[in-house]
């Protein structure tokens, strides 16, 4: 590893133009790119299909190149050996020999890896344990189920105890049951010390194991950051006691939400804004009890489509 190394992923002003220079597309497919993902992290790269999530993880894998900009991935520029090492990657959507069975491929996978023969089943039974595919090992890949396949996608990333993996959609195509596995072997690689770089669409599975995020949109990154301070007390909520219709009309049109309760009383949500708490606090000192203020935290899910939403409307007003 880089001895400089201060984050575990660096990219600074990473912009992708796909095609030759002369058919170049005019919109970049990744645009000015800055992410840094300190080591030790789950980060879950986030967006919408055509983002540009597989772009940046093609560039890290050094896959393909970028237009410009630079990322580092261990310390390293993309194409060096010695940071590939220590990389497991899982492609988006892999396809592996239908008629090689777990541990044959597996064999070939540790063989490309330089693992010494010596160690080299001991580490294929270890990876078969860690991704519960051992009943499975002579089974062939041509028969495997889309959560099978997965799995044994990852096994191979672990092969060579990676100090980073990189996942391309890990969780998509799977059932509950199947992400929920999936989730729990991420999990259980960040336990024993590996970083964990994955790109995902699915935004519950996200909340549940990252600790840090990044939204990407349109080419563009929206925002980044630890997880829980991004979703920390992002609005506030107003409940308001039953009969007291006056007060609900009063804040209703500066409401994000409204909700009737059982009981007759309401409760109504507001994103936190400097005039929204004032007005908050400005209600709460005139009808005193009959109001009570609580903070609330934003799924991660109303977090990702209030910044599309707000990206989207401020992408129109500088076409405008
Ligand atoms: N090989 C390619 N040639 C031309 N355009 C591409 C190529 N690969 C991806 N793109 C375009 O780049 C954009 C980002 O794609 P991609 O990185 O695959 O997004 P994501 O993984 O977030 O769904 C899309 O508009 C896609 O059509
Ligand atoms: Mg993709």
């Amino acid at each position: 590893m880089s001895e400089n190394m201060e984050n575990i992923i660096e990219i600074s002003n990473l912009t992708k133009y796909y095609g030759s220079l002369f058919w170049k597309k005019k919109k970049p497919s990744l645009c000015e790119l800055n992410l840094a993902v300190p080591e030790g992290s789950i980060f879950g790269f986030l967006g919408p299909n055509g983002a540009g999530k597989t772009t940046t993880i093609k560039i890290l894998m050094n896959l393909i190149k970028q237009s410009s900009g630079e990322a580092l991935v261990l310390g390293f520029p993309p194409d060096n050996i010695e940071a590939k090492r220590l990389i497991g990657f899982l492609p988006d959507a892999p396809a592996f020999s239908p008629y090689l069975s777990a541990a044959e491929f597996l064999n070939i996978c540790a063989k490309l890896f330089g693992i010494p023969s010596a160690i080299r089943k001991k580490r294929i039974a270890e990876v078969l344990e860690n991704v519960k595919m051992t009943r499975h090992a002579k089974s062939k890949l041509g028969g495997f189920s889309r959560g099978m396949t997965q799995r044994i996608g990852i096994a191979q990333a672990i092969l060579n105890n990676p100090k980073l993996l990189i996942l391309d959609e890990p969780l998509v195509g799977l059932d509950p049951h199947g992400r929920q596995e999936l989730k729990d072997i991420i999990l259980d690689q960040k336990a024993r010390g590996t970083s964990v770089f994955f790109c995902s669409h699915i935004l519950s599975d996200a909340e549940k194991i990252c600790d840090r995020i990044g939204i990407l949109f349109e080419s563009r990154l929206l925002c980044a950051g630890r997880l829980d301070e991004l979703l920390s007390e992002t609005g506030s909520k107003l409940h308001i006691n039953p009969g007291r219709d006056d007060i609900v009309k009063e804040l209703l049109s500066a409401a994000t939400e409204t909700v009737k309760r059982p009981d007759g009383g309401w409760e109504l949500s507001f994103l936190k804004k400097e005039e929204t708490t004032q007005a908050l606090l400005a209600t709460k000192a005139k009808y005193g009890d009959a109001v009570t203020i609580t903070g609330f935290r934003e799924s991660l899910e109303d977090f990702f489509f209030r910044k599309i939403e707000e990206a989207t409307k401020s992408r129109l007003e500088e076409t405008l």
